[in-house]
């Protein structure tokens, strides 16, 4: 079955984005990318949302534009590698559609990542990219219906391998308590 929406989580690096993109085209889905929505509503780059407004000010526009992203079908939703801690973007993604976690080696990341570079205000060094590692981590799996090791292939080899298994999922158990 296709899926409604395809929601993608994983770390800074992952290859959320290129993923998405790649298999938004596949689904004939359209992408959202929370980051580029918050950086379009917000007409300001993060690291100076982040300057101006702090970490509270970009979780709150974050979590607008989940909700507006979760809004609807036909969706690929490349989540910010942190969106997926709120409790409540948790819910508005997990009902949205299957999640799929990007994992990918700690070395694969850091080789990705501009540790203490301008762009990345939450990695200003290699002792915090491996404390929000392994903070995360759990927090991916745990929330995943699908684990997809992000550096297996291309995007366009794994966004046909996303597409192939969300369809093998089985459809979400409604747990709606009727009396
Ligand atoms: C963040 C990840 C970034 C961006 C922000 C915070 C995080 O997105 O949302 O800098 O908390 O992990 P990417 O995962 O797309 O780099």
């Amino acid at each position: 079955m296709r899926p409604r929406n395809v929601v993608l989580i994983g770390f800074m690096g992952a290859g959320k984005t290129v993923v998405g993109r790649a298999l938004a085209t596949h689904l004939d889905f359209r992408l959202f990318d929370t980051d580029a929505m918050v950086v379009e509503e917000a007409g300001m780059e993060i690291p100076e949302i982040w300057a101006t407004e702090g970490e509270p000010g970009f979780r709150a526009r974050e979590e607008k534009a989940v909700l507006r992203a979760c809004a609807g079908s036909g969706h690929v939703i490349a989540c910010g590698g942190g969106a997926i801690l709120s409790m409540k973007n948790y819910g508005v993604l997990k009902g949205a559609g299957p999640i799929v976690y990007l994992r990918a080696p700690a070395d694969v990341l850091r080789a990705r990542v501009d540790i203490g570079g301008e762009g990345r205000p939450l990695l200003p060094d290699d002792a915090a990219f491996g404390r929000l590692l392994v903070e995360r981590v759990p927090i991916y799996e745990s929330a995943a219906d699908l684990t997809i090791d992000a550096d297996a292939g291309t995007p366009e080899q794994l966004a046909s391998l996303i597409e192939q298994r969300v369809s093998d999922l089985p459809e979400r158990p409604d747990r709606t308590i009727r009396l």
